[in-house]
């Protein structure tokens, strides 16, 4: 009996042992598991960041001579640059896409010879050290010429050049049709980001009336027919400014104040471009685009302020603004001698478009007409890139085309750096006729950085742009 109650004790210690022993056993196994996992988390992570080092990148070393050698040693820091993986699963939240016209390959190539000191020759722009780079097939080069407003058109609305629709004499219908194509800038705004426009010409040129979803062939109403005025047409000056795409922008920056209207300040430093259309006799767009905030302001608090000089824009406490319409020049900016630098433009633009928890699509044209110093122009984006902080949210976008467009439909007259005919292209000598191709748009460079820029590669056509920035931006993290 007293044997039995003994065993009974030793095996309930035994039990007791065991149960710690199963847990001391069980906690270990689960420490174990979890520094397991951890450890391949975090080898994972480092697979995926790590930057390889000089000595583990293998090439054929004794393969080639050592003065060769040299060489590839020295080429391995570009080639680990390439190697890196473009795994990046995160999308941005943010797009800014910088536009230049006038400017391609070509161009790019013989500047970067241009450095008068030796040892400076050879110098990168910001955007040779992007990780991506793409082509954009040039549509008009098939089909030239064409009308830029067109060309606009089809890089911001995604439709093909041949299939953009032209713009109706009869406007109104055109207007309040379902089936009007509604621009990257305007399906940006309907999934609820900011939006932003910012250019070095006129608001009212081809770039702003495609973003701003206007259809006119007519920039402002000095040339516009009566008819067309009273069946309801409006001009692009107008529509941008009394628009819903324009009305929803939180930031607009460009010159155009003669379209906009007859009250401008003739000074000597900003005449107005008599090459140019003005507006008719009492229009004031500013004024009404001042009402239209403060109506908007009554049903919901908005700040909002209409800038129209250097220093009212440098002042500006931009970040604390809902809207801003910067109007820095009667023409193009470069016909005012006192307009703003782009860098300052669009430092003030990001200020004011960038709130948190909310992206943002901003646009930038910079357009660098043939008689312009395309050298300092370039350096100018140069600097404003620069200047702008890489974040990790962000995919910025460096877009150069050559802009060779004729545009015998619109009402400027300024825009006629006309090229002959396809016809007429092919008829001369040999010479005569390579020369010619020359002159004819080519490929759009497309440079990308930030989350997603990987799927900017290869070539593509150019309604690519328009389409990627639509996927990228509709699965962003500011939908949930
Ligand atoms: C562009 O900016 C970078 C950084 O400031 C500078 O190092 C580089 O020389 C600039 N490129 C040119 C061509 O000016
Ligand atoms: C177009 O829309 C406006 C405003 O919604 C309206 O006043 C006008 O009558 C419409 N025109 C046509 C032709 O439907
Ligand atoms: C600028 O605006 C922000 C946001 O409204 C505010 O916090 C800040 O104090 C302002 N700065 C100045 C200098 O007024
Ligand atoms: C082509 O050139 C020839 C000779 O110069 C000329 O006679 C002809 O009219 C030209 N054709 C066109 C389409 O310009």
């Amino acid at each position: 009996m007293v044997t039995t109650q003994r065993t009974k004790e030793i095996c309930q210690v035994v039990r007791l042992k065991s149960t710690q022993v199963f847990l001391v056993a069980g906690t270990v196994l689960l420490t174990v598991m979890v520094s397991l996992l951890c450890i391949g988390l975090m080898t994972r992570y480092e697979v995926e960041h790590d930057v390889a080092n000089v000595a583990d990148v293998d090439y054929w070393k004794d393969k080639v001579a050592p003065t060769q050698k040299i060489w590839y040693d020295k080429g391995i820091e570009e080639l680990n640059e390439a190697l890196r993986s473009p795994r990046d699963p995160l999308y941005p939240r943010n797009v800014r896409i910088f536009l230049v016209q006038g400017v391609d390959a070509r161009d790019l190539a013989a500047f970067r010879f241009t450095a008068k000191d030796i040892t400076e020759r050879n110098t990168n722009f910001v955007w040779d050290q992007f990780p991506h780079l793409a082509r954009l097939k040039n549509s008009c080069s098939q089909q030239f010429p064409c009308q830029v407003d067109r060309v606009s058109r089809a890089l911001w609305s995604g439709i093909p050049l041949d299939e953009v629709p032209e713009s109706q004499p009869d406007c109104e219908e055109f207007i309040n049709g379902t089936e009007t194509p509604l621009s990257i800038l305007r399906q940006a705004q309907l999934a609820g980001l900011r939006t932003g426009f910012v250019t070095t010409q006129r608001i009212t040129g081809s770039t702003g009336a495609a973003l701003g979803n206007t259809y006119s062939n007519y920039e402002c109403d000095e040339r516009m027919p009566l008819g067309s005025l009273k069946s309801g047409c409006q001009d692009i000056a107008r529509q941008l400014i009394t628009g819903v795409t324009g009305k929803s922008l939180n930031v607009i920056i460009g010159g155009g104040r003669q379209m906009l209207s007859t009250l401008v300040p003739k000074t000597r430093w900003d005449p107005v471009d008599e090459l140019l259309c003005e507006s008719n006799d009492g229009r004031n767009l500013l004024k009404e685009w001042r009402n239209q905030k403060l109506r908007e302001s009554k049903i919901k608090p908005i700040k909002f302020d209409l800038v129209q000089r250097t220093d009212e824009l440098e002042s500006l406490n931009a970040s604390s603004f809902d809207h801003i319409l910067g109007i820095m020049a009667n023409g193009d900016l470069r016909g005012n001698a006192r307009a703003p630098s782009l860098k300052l433009m669009v430092e003030k633009s990001v200020e004011v478009i960038k709130k948190p928890g909310q992206g943002y699509l901003l646009i930038v044209e910079q357009l660098i007409k043939s008689d312009m110093d395309k050298i300092k122009e370039l350096q100018l984006l140069n600097e404003t890139l620069v200047s702008l902080q890489e974040d990790k949210d962000t995919l910025t976008l460096v877009l150069m085309t050559n802009a060779i467009y004729s545009k015998p439909s619109l009402d400027v007259s300024e825009e006629t750096e006309t090229i002959n005919h396809l016809m007429q292209t092919f008829n001369g000598t040999e010479l005569e006729i390579q020369q010619r191709l020359h002159q004819m748009p080519s490929d759009t460079l497309l440079f990308a950085r930030g989350p997603k820029s990987a799927i900017f590669r290869g070539v593509r056509k150019e309604t690519f742009l328009a389409h990627a920035v639509s996927h990228v931006l509709s699965r962003s993290r500011n939908n949930g």
